[in-house]
């Protein structure tokens, strides 16, 4: 078994799963903003170190983190790299690579990921830090037109040739194509274009000889759009979830670890837990949350010195939820 073969099966390890802690400045100066914290380099420091630190959490319950750019590269006020915690908890380090998506021309409202120039050469310097993994995020909206097939076949073609290049450099790539759930369409709806462009994106994969046994899969669950009425139940949910991947994806991939995408905390460690309850799927299932994993810990966190215990205590409550949903052991009880 190669080297990413061995990553990629211990980034699903049993009852583990990812934390997405990669938000880009602009995404997390949206989350500071939300409790008042100015987002300086220092603070970001700050709470990103609070939850590496978090070791009940991390020890058990992580298997890798994803961090941005800026992370890799920073340490903590005692001068540890943050990437060293990371590294003595036993978790896998992990770095974003897109450069985002931007708009797709000549197309009204999508977009294409862009970052494959000079990508192989920031996959060296990631790989020289530390990363053992990396992570590549494409966006699909919904809309009475959209997606479009360029739209979907533009970004496809992108996670093909980002995840061939990960491989290259011994990174197993995460394969993010996440279908939005702005909007008001059905769950329906979201099934079919899920569908349309797992399989354009496993299509790629194969083109551009990516062995599919060293990825990950981070795809959106299958739920109505947000502004949908009709609320699905979560068993719904589940089942259509798996259907729809066993129509695309092929069971070599080792795992699939959902985005949060917006649900609320407790909707996506419901979801994740009655997905583990189908029996008889061919791939781990498990959780790369960002949202789902730090929404309450931030908010008690607040940007205080004083709270750093109550937000590292909130966040090992959601990763230790998920975990156990990871292995469909969860309920709500648990909760407490
Ligand atoms: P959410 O779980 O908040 O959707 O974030 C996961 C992620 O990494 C999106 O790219």
């Amino acid at each position: 078994m190669t080297n990413i073969n061995e990553i990629a099966k211990q980034m699903v390890a049993d009852g583990k799963g990812i934390l997405a802690a990669d938000e880009s400045s602009g995404t997390i100066k949206k989350r500071f903003d939300g409790i008042n914290v100015d987002s300086s380099e220092e603070n970001r420091m700050n709470y990103r170190r609070i939850l590496l630190e978090s070791k009940e959490a991390m020890e058990n319950y992580i298997s890798g983190v994803i961090l941005f750019d800026e992370t890799i590269r920073q340490s903590n006020s005692a001068g540890e790299k943050l990437v060293d915690i990371i590294k003595k908890s036993g978790t896998l380090p992990g770095i974003k690579v897109d450069m985002g998506a931007k708009s797709l021309a000549k197309m009204q409202d999508e977009t294409v990921t862009e970052g494959l120039d000079g990508l192989r050469e920031r996959l060296q310097e990631y790989s020289e830090l530390g990363a053992k993994f990396a992570k590549w995020r494409a966006v699909i909206s919904i809309s009475e037109k959209n997606p479009s097939h360029l739209c979907i076949d533009a970004n496809a073609h992108a996670l093909a040739r980002y995840a061939a290049l990960c491989q290259e450099s011994e990174i197993v790539p995460i394969v993010e194509p996440e279908v939005l759930m702005d909007g008001s369409h059905s769950i329906q709806k979201c099934y079919d274009v899920t569908k349309k462009t797992l399989l354009k994106v496993f299509d790629n994969l194969l083109l551009h000889n990516v062995d599919l046994k060293g990825i990950c899969l981070k795809p959106n669950m299958i739920i109505g759009g947000s502004e949908n009425s009709q609320r699905s139940t979560s068993k719904e949910i589940a089942q259509m979830t798996v259907d729809c991947f066993k129509e695309c994806v092929p069971e070599e991939v080792p795992g699939i670890v959902f985005l949060s995408g917006g649900q609320s905390e407790i909707e996506a460690t419901e979801n994740l837990n009655e997905i583990n309850k189908i029996e008889n799927t061919p791939w781990k299932l498990s959780f790369s949350y960002g949202r789902a994993l730090q929404s309450s810990a931030l908010k008690a966190w607040q940007g205080k010195l004083e709270n750093e215990d109550l937000c590292s205590k909130a966040f090992t409550h959601r990763a230790k939820m998920n975990s156990l949903a990871s292995e469909g052991s969860w309920s709500n009880q648990q909760e407490g």
